[in-house]
């Protein structure tokens, strides 16, 4: 109570001053976490570096190379185990010193559906360096494969990774665990006249030779191991920044994604500088799954970002965010995940915030909150926890609002409680202690326990916190964002509805997205046919380029069974694999026999589209 009176930035500097110190000795404390989601023993024996030689073979749609592991042996005895799924392993390879390799045994386990097959090397004295020849599957859970007329070129072929959550084992032999952070190096061979990009040093101006060399030499988790290879060409956006597309979506998406020198100033200034030299951003073909996926100094994109007036670029703003939360302070296990996205989201609000004011940020919160309620409430309690235990399950099961937004409002709590001073300068010296290092919920609770709380007590208690990271639910001190930034939207839509005015009278010109997603939750509970032909008279939804609103729209047209937008539903599913638009709208199909019928004709025209991951959620859900 007393030292309070000391300035707190000075405070906060002294204190992070000794902190790594502090960290070090704390950790020691904290018993080491298994991950139940990797065979692997980093504990044991570590993978430090990767050095990768692939070949990109298009026509069997395989990557045929080595992998050659550098590892460090805490316990000389023990042998390798890294994960694997769908790989043919050929051959094993050890050497004492880097340069004369000679062949050893290994023990391939029982494939697992969800963690696929641990590999097992015994190592000899000495051992520091094993290399695995092997190929890829063509059903590799990572990889997408697309044909020309997938791609939005049509002229060539494209391939594509995406690792997280425990996917990188179905393409790399690694020890596929968040906690373990390697370096690596990379040579990949592709077709002449195709660039192949990676989460590392990328050359803009590289010739297309076919053979392209890599370097990262900052330490990541397996899950942001990344490739990308097609015509691809590439545009600076700012200093830093640039954007690599298909020809045909190059100037589009370089206009789209202007802003992304200043989203990186304004992060810089909230917690501290950027640490991985470039932010590009990659636009993927329609097929890739998810909105975004932060691959450092490339950010992987869906072209369905790209709505023609930079109002879906909050992605940029959350892709860009993970370069602090989840790339620099990684969760340790896919428990911790709400460390990477709550965090994501919570930074994400303040860099829209900076960059486009207040009332833009109040309101993807308010919205967030809501898409958080009706979640939840669907949820079995176990799965409302912030760390949440996912023994036996697939990771991807976590991936819910939870982590996202409840984790999202649990810092935005502490923002209230702690001021926003006080709560900035926390974040920023957590990052800087924490950097490069992947971390558990208990291993933060450690940072938040001995700075922010103590430093500062009386305003939020340890058990509040334990509420937050350990019960189901909302807890009760839960700062629900205000809706008044709704307010004249919200009277237009409850005028309408109720008779007393026409769609004239909404200035539909001056709304932004997030206006007419609550707008169009604001009616949903009160439509029919009349009204959403009324609607899509005065506002074109059917034919809105802005996929966030299309897909909105598109829920309701199901819902009403309104026929007029059945093309375009037909026409978006064939052509969008993201999954976080396929999966309610199937869903939503699926609720009526006849829709479940259509539902299922759709999908077998679509699926080729689809990658991996979304077809596995689209044909689960219409098994
Ligand atoms: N890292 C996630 C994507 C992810 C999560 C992939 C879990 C695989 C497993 C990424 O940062 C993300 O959250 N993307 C969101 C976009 C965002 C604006 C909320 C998405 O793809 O919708
Ligand atoms: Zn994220």
């Amino acid at each position: 109570m007393k030292r309070s009176g000391l300035p707190l930035l000075l405070l906060l500097l002294l204190t992070s001053a000794c902190m790594n110190k502090n960290a070090k000795k704390e950790d020691s404390l904290v018993e080491p976490v298994r991950d139940v989601h990797s065979y692997s023993r980093p504990d044991r024996v570590r993978v430090k570096h990767a050095v990768l030689d692939l070949e990109v073979k298009f026509d069997k749609k395989t990557l045929e190379g080595t992998a050659t592991l550098t590892v460090e042996r805490p316990d000389p005895s023990a042998p390798l185990i890294v994960d694997s799924k769908d790989l043919n392993v050929n051959a094993v390879e050890i050497s004492a010193d880097g340069k004369n390799f000679a062949e050893a045994k290994f023990l391939k386990g029982a494939s697992d559906p969800i963690l696929g097959s641990p590999l097992t090397v015994d190592l000899p004295a000495g051992a520091a360096q094993v290399r695995f020849r092997y190929s890829t599957s063509p059903q590799a859970a990572a990889l997408q494969w697309l044909e020309p007329a997938q791609t939005g070129g049509k002229k060539s072929p494209f391939l594509f990774t995406q690792s997280q959550a425990i996917n990188a084992r179905s393409w790399i032999p690694l020890q596929d665990s968040p906690g373990v952070r390697i370096t690596y190096d990379a040579l990949i061979r592709t077709p002449k006249g195709l660039l192949a990009l990676m989460s590392a040093e990328n050359d803009p101006a590289a010739k297309r030779t076919g053979e392209y060399r890599f370097r990262m030499s900052q330490a990541i988790p397996s899950y942001l191991m990344a490739l990308a290879v097609g015509d691809l060409v590439f545009r600076t956006t700012g200093k830093r920044s640039g954007v690599y597309a298909e020809p045909p979506m190059l100037e589009r998406a370089a206009r789209e994604f202007e802003d992304t020198d200043e989203m990186i100033r304004a992060a810089e200034a909230l917690y501290g500088p950027y640490r991985w030299d470039r932010y590009d951003i990659l636009v993927l073909p329609p097929s890739f799954p998810f909105g975004g996926m932060e691959n450092p100094r490339l950010t992987f994109a869906t072209p369905t970002v790209i709505a023609g007036d930079k109002s879906l670029v909050a992605l940029v703003a959350h892709e860009l965010a993970h370069s602090w939360s989840g790339n620099l302070v990684t969760n340790a296990t896919w428990s911790d995940f709400w460390l990477n996205e709550g965090f994501t989201v919570y930074l994400e609000w303040r860099i829209q915030e900076t960059v486009y004011g207040r009332k833009r940020a109040e309101m993807e919160r308010v919205l967030a909150a809501d898409d958080l309620a009706l979640e939840m409430a669907k949820l079995p309690p176990g799965d409302q926890i912030l760390h949440i235990d996912l023994k036996g399950r697939d990771p991807d099961d976590g991936a819910t609002q939870v982590p996202y937004v409840k984790g999202a409002l649990f810092l935005f709590a502490m923002e209230r409680y702690f001021g926003r001073s006080k709560f900035d300068l926390f974040l920023k010296s957590y990052f800087s202690e924490r950097a490069f290092q992947s971390i558990t919920t208990a291993q933060f609770q450690e940072v938040l326990n001995r700075t922010l709380l103590n430093l500062n007590p009386g305003l939020m208690t340890g058990e509040q916190v334990e509420e937050w990271l350990f019960k189901p639910g909302l807890p009760l001190d839960a700062q629900l964002p205000p809706t008044d930034v709704f307010d004249r939207v919200d009277g237009n839509a409850k005028n309408w509805i109720n008779g007393l005015a026409s769609l004239a009278q909404v200035d539909s010109k001056k709304l932004s997205t997030p206006e007419w997603i609550r707008f169009l939750r604001m009616v949903a509970p009160k439509l029919d046919g009349a009204k959403m032909r009324e609607l899509d008279a005065a506002f074109h939804f059917t034919q809105t380029g802005n996929s966030e609103i299309l897909s909105e729209w598109l829920l309701l047209a199901i819902q009403q069974k309104y026929q007029p937008a059945d093309r375009r539903l037909e026409e978006f599913l064939c052509t969008v694999g993201r999954r976080k638009y396929l999966k309610p709208l199937y869903e939503e199909l699926a609720k009526s026999p006849e829709g479940k019928e259509k539902a299922k004709t759709i999908y077998k025209k679509a699926r080729p589209l689809y990658h991996p991951i979304a077809d596995a959620t689209i044909a689960k859900l219409l098994k």
